[in-house]
């Protein structure tokens, strides 16, 4: 012990061995730290590293923000693309896409010599008034899961650690350090817990990020329950778990370090050497508790090829042209055409001769720019970020004359929505409003009047009240934030270059007393307790079992082009605990041009014996057809996708009886009906 090596010794030892059973590296490593060593090996430094330990050549690991591309320390010292926001990559329905998104950012992530990407956030969307839900992915836990397990499977794809945040129901920003989230189990089970826990058991992900709130009374880096007993244990993750930053501020060094937090971020708070030395020599943790916190760590060391050498390390690669057409494609395959009821969309170049471009968000730089709050940690430091005027003015050039007179053109667009300040979908804070700043809501009502011909595009990463006006507005753009390519995806949709094919991941209330987390104080914001009343009743889960009209559905958005949905065929009309059902679906394009449509499947549980809701996503599929192009698409099922976590007996059911099976092109667009008994 203790001992220090030359660096021709320090190669010579077996965990320097690459040729040698990774378990076996990290076993030999962990058996020459000392105490002390373990013990500065468990916080951070420097905001985005941990501590290097010389004397046996480890070297700092570095973690860097975040989901929508890597932020190089937090000034953006280097800058790297900027992807759309996850609401809008979740929006694309396109796993692949997830994928690629996560290789590139890793590709990034490796270019500028960090090992871990802390990303991505998979929080479920429980309000619309959540500051961060622009950051997460969707209401819906299946799809959370499905497009989790692709990000977190691209970045680690590249050996760059993926970190799964934030575990778990960090649902808001208000009062976020200290709220406890009041959740039941049955909830935790059905709507919180899967994408996590699918990340790691579909994509081995190695690591994950505590939330800043307590979960029923116990913070998440101190929760044993959530992270020893369940990630650990029940679900079998191999990798470390980091807390959020300064997320351990209301914790114990001692529950820490027994729950399994491995590494506290930022700096040494809870985990210095002091309190650490202390809390070991009184008993309140063993060695094997450290032992187990730094193995971890050390096996995502490895698996980062922290201990490999440099030259054989790919060198990863940043702002390319490929990195940026992705960013672009996923902008255009995530915009989500909400209405377009006079067919003003998509714009004839040919026909159009005067464009009047109005709003806020007009040549707005979302990140480009020079503003001082730029939405939090998920955000980063573009090289050029192309506006909606800039993309336009490349569309138009000399064919469309672009002006600011909604009267004197033929068309106009108002480029609505928010901008990531405090409040406007940000971090720290949750939306001050649900409604556009009334300026805004002012302007498309004086210039809906001035001209009939008048789009709405909407920038912005929540839904947002539009009951004041969009029944006087003909056509209406959801575009998200759509990243440093978002002014030529807008652009190439609007002009029809690109069909529409995004679909709401999150449903849109009309009014947000609608919305299942917004019946009372007590369930949003709460104070020292949120209560999550609505139980497993979140999003469209509400809206369909109340029967509220939502302004726009989840699974909703609008095409150029038409399908057809035909032929459902299920191949058994019964089933048993082994089986799998297959399902089938022709799809037809029927319009006159090429477009992709997102064919969704939910299941209904007709004779269930506690509530279910009336409908749960258990399958979707996004393809591209041609005009007049058909498609059988084919689902599998299994008694997984049937069953229910039932609070009772604790455990996942599924009963006796028959189950719909709904195949539709928005959840509430279900176009065709099935069934199937279990038996
Ligand atoms: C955020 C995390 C982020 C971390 C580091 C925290 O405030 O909640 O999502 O990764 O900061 O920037």
């Amino acid at each position: 012990m203790n001992e220090t090596y030359s660096e021709s010794e320090l190669q010579s030892l077996p965990f320097m061995n690459i040729n040698l059973d990774l378990e076996k590296r990290v076993e030999d490593l962990l058996s020459r730290l000392t105490l002390a060593e373990k013990f500065k090996l468990s916080s951070g430094r420097l905001m985005w590293h941990t501590k290097p330990i010389k004397r046996l050549g480890v070297k700092s690991c570095t973690m860097y923000d975040g989901p929508h591309g890597v932020r190089i320390g937090s000034l953006g010292e280097k800058k790297s693309t900027y992807f759309p926001s996850a609401i809008c990559r979740a929006a694309t329905w396109d796993s692949k896409l997830s994928y690629e998104f996560g290789k590139a950012v890793a590709e990034e992530v490796r270019e500028v010599g960090a090992h871990m990407l802390l990303a991505p956030g998979i929080n479920i969307q429980r309000t619309p008034m959540n500051g961060r839900t622009f950051e997460y992915q969707t209401e819906d836990p299946y799809l959370n899961k499905v497009l989790a397990v692709a990000t977190v499977k691209g970045i680690q794809s590249q050996n760059i650690a993926a970190c799964v945040k934030h575990y778990i129901c960090n649902n808001q920003e208000t009062n976020r350090f200290t709220v406890s989230s009041e959740v039941s189990e049955r909830a935790l089970q059905e709507i919180y817990l899967p994408g996590f826990k699918a990340t790691v058991q579909e994509a081995d992900a190695w690591s994950f990020m505590t939330c800043y709130n307590k979960v029923n009374g116990i913070h998440g880096s101190e929760n044993y329950n959530l992270l020893r007993e369940r990630l650990m244990e029940k679900w079998g993750f191999r990798g470390f778990v980091v807390s959020d930053w300064n997320a351990t501020a209301y914790t114990s060094t001692e529950e820490c370090v027994k729950a399994g937090l491995s590494l506290e971020m930022p700096t040494a708070k809870k985990y210095n050497q002091k309190s650490l030395s202390k809390a070991f020599n009184d008993g309140k943790f063993t060695i094997d508790d450290i032992n187990e916190n730094i193995r971890r760590l050390l096996r995502v060391m490895f698996l980062v090829g922290l201990f490999d050498d440099e030259n054989t390390i790919p060198k990863g690669s940043r702002n390319t042209p490929e990195h940026q057409a992705l960013a672009r494609k996923i902008a255009e395959d995530g915009i989500v055409l909400l209405k377009n009821e006079e067919d003003l969309l998509p714009l004839n170049i040919k026909k159009i001769k005067k464009l009047a471009l109005v709003g806020p968000n007009t040549n707005f730089r979302v990140l480009g720019g020079d503003k001082l709050s730029r939405g939090g940690s998920s955000d980063n430091y573009p090289p050029y970020e192309i506006t909606p005027l800039e993309g336009l003015r490349q569309k138009c050039k000399d064919k469309v004359e672009i002006i600011d007179t909604p009267s004197k053109a033929d068309i106009t667009i108002v480029f609505a929505g928010l901008n990531h300040n405090r409040g406007m979908d940000s971090e720290w804070e949750d939306k001050d409003a649900f409604g556009l700043p009334i300026e805004q809501v002012n302007l498309i009502k004086e210039t809906i009047q001035e001209n009939p011909n008048t789009i709405v595009v909407l920038i912005n990463g929540s839904p947002v009240d539009m009951d004041d006006w969009i029944d006087q507005v003909p056509s209406v753009v959801e575009a998200w934030y759509g990243g440093m390519e978002a002014g030529t995806a807008i652009a190439n949709v609007l002009f029809g270059d690109v069909n529409p094919s995004g679909k709401l991941t999150i449903t849109f209330p009309r009014y947000l007393s609608d919305s299942p987390a917004h019946a009372s104080k007590k369930s949003y914001p709460g104070n020292d307790k949120v209560f999550y009343d609505e139980g497993i009743f979140v999003g469209y889960r509400h809206f369909d079992t109340k029967n509220i009209d939502p302004l726009f559905p989840f699974g909703y958005g609008l095409s150029y082009t038409t399908f057809t949905y035909k032929s459902l065929t299920i191949d058994k009309g019964a089933m048993r605990e082994d089986d799998t059902i297959k399902v089938s679906v022709d799809i037809t394009n029927t319009g006159k041009i090429m477009g992709k449509e997102v064919v969704q499947l939910y299941i209904q549980d007709v004779e269930s014996s506690i509530e279910r809701p009336p409908k749960e996503l258990k399958g979707f599929k996004k393809i591209s057809l041609k005009s007049g192009q058909m498609e059988t698409v084919v689902f599998e099922l299994n008694k997984d996708d049937l069953s229910f976590y039932n609070p009772i007996e604790n455990s996942w059911v599924v009963e006796k009886g028959k189950f719909k099976i709904l195949i539709g092109s928005s959840s509430r667009d279900i176009r065709l009906e099935g069934k199937v008994e279990y038996l």
